[in-house]
């Protein structure tokens, strides 16, 4: 049974200091910088340092989120880190943030979505927090992508960045209102029938080794716009909400021409779409918490607004959260 709501109490991010521009892209694949920003909308994406791993960069996050909500690190009984890319095969790079912060109760661990991985984080931690089994969550998104890009493949390689971001959720008495604050409604969907479309081509089962990413960027895109409505809708239905009553929408920053093109879908106007995808590139499971970050920051999302999340990514996975901010 329902008891709680998980309401968001901080939110915070993280970026590798390295930045590779279009520029810098030229030098190294037969690219420009006007193929890459017309087809994506990419400027610039960031890349961790040699030796800075996903879980360094989701330790930072953590530590900013912890900031802004004012709490304790010992107050937090659960995380959940989306990553497709940990730092080894196991553990659970979650476990490392966990030891880094000094939090030796509650539970730590991973979970795999690949661009959809926030958003699967977020609705995982919810749903413990509203049956009363957790109080306090660090919900975090951190990827190092750039290590599983073939550097030399012109098709994949410019489109993606380093990164992470966190939110910390509080387990709050459930009110009746949707106008409270907290998070309203989640919906995920995967079907595996597209597992080949975006993938990586190695793993410890099959090659042994790590693996670069794969991609059939047309169907990928194909779906990312037209393939993903029905998570919206679900998030919709069950509040009562319409595309009309969102403040924000932060989708996942794949693509501009991808986020134009589901914003439209959706009827959301332009200026209530936040996109940070031009400075981030694709950074996968930390583009959400990334731009919630960015627009917290620069006084856009307030305590308050209603704020649709959408995300798509490998397998097929997607998914929405409608969340009273
Ligand atoms: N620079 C210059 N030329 C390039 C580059 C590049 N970086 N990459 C491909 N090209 C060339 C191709 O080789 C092709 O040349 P050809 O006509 O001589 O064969 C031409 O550009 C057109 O290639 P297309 O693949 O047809 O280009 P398209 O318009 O489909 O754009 C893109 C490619 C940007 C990848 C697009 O398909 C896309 O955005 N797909 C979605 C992919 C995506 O965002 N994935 C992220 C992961 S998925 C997720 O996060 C949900």
């Amino acid at each position: 049974m329902t008891t709680k709501r998980s309401v968001v109490v901080g939110c915070g991010s993280y970026l590798p200091s390295r930045v590779l521009t279009n520029a810098d892209l030229v030098d190294m694949v037969d690219t420009s910088d006007a193929w890459i920003a017309q087809r994506t909308g990419i400027t610039e994406r960031h890349i961790a340092a040699p030796g800075e791993l996903t879980s360094d960069l989701a330790l930072h996050a953590a530590r900013a989120a912890l900031d802004a909500a004012a709490l304790d690190p010992k107050e937090i009984d659960l995380i959940v880190l989306g990553t497709a890319t940990p730092d080894n095969t196991f553990p659970a790079s979650a476990v490392t943030v966990q030891a880094g912060l000094g939090i030796t109760q509650g539970v730590a661990f991973d979970v795999q979505a690949v661009c959809s991985g926030f958003v699967f984080a977020l609705a995982t931690a919810d749903n413990f927090l509203k049956n009363g089994a957790f109080k306090h969550a660090l919900v975090i998104g951190a990827e190092t992508f750039s290590r599983i890009l073939d550097w030399k493949d012109r098709t994949t390689c410019v489109l993606f960045g380093d990164g992470a971001g966190a939110i910390v959720l509080r387990a709050e008495p459930a009110p009746n209102s949707q106008n409270s604050r907290g998070v309203l409604a989640t919906s995920l969907r995967s079907d595996g029938r597209y597992k080949d479309k975006l993938y990586v081509d190695g793993g410890p089962s099959s090659t042994g080794t790590a693996g670069h990413l794969r991609m059939e960027g047309r169907d990928v895109f194909r779906h990312a716009v037209a393939g993903t409505g029905d998570a919206v809708e679900s998030v919709f239905g069950a509040t009562g909400y319409a595309a009309g009553d969102v403040d924000w929408f932060v989708p996942h920053q794949a693509n501009q021409r991808i986020i134009d093109g589901a914003a439209n879908r959706l009827g959301i106007a332009p200026e209530k779409v936040i996109s940070t995808v031009e400075r981030h590139g694709n950074t996968s499971a930390a583009s959400i918490p990334l731009a919630l970050d960015a627009a917290i920051l620069d006084g856009r999302i307030k305590p308050g607004d209603l704020v649709l999340l959408q995300a798509v990514g490998g397998g097929f996975t997607w998914g929405a959260a409608l969340v009273r901010w």
